[in-house]
């Protein structure tokens, strides 16, 4: 036993472990495409184009969960909280961003502690973007 094999799955990130940038990039465009289809949600996002919406939340996730630095290191620091300030993230605005984000979990069929770690932090981070009360 001279190496240890790189990519044993205690060395890998989540990031890894779940697909790597394929799988962020299905559920991000899972995501989106529920957004598009709801006329409520849509209205918050100011840009005809959500292209480049679902590329910044896309590399920031891939970011958080162990991935290549990209979101950093073309948008500087997350703060997230800050960067929602513009926009009235209310009870609604949570509940809905987290139906299309449940509907692009499950369809990516991930073993279910995956899913959970990931569901779970979604969940979380989505409770601490609500700005507006009611
Ligand atoms: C709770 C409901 C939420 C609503 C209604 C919401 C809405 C929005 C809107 C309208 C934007 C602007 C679109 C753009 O131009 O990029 C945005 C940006 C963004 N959101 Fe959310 N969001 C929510 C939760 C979250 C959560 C939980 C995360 C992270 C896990 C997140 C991550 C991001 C990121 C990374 C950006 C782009 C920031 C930047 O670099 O400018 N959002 N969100």
């Amino acid at each position: 036993m001279t190496d240890i094999p790189r990519g044993s799955v205690e060395q890998q990130t989540f990031y890894e472990q779940v697909g790597g940038e394929e799988t962020f990039r299905r559920l991000v465009h899972r995501f989106y495409e529920g957004v598009a289809g709801d006329p409520d949600l849509r209205a918050m996002y100011p840009e005809e184009d959500l292209g480049p919406a679902e590329e910044r939340l896309r590399l920031f996730l891939i970011q958080y969960w162990g991935g290549p630095r990209t979101y950093s290191d073309e948008r500087g620091h997350p703060r997230l909280r800050m960067r929602h300030a513009p926009f009235q993230v209310d009870r609604a605005a949570h509940d809905a961003w987290l139906r299309h984000m449940r509907a692009a979990v499950d369809d990516l069929g991930l073993a279910p502690e995956h899913e959970r770690q990931l569901w779970d932090y979604l969940v979380y981070a989505a409770a601490s973007m609500v700005n507006t009360p009611g």
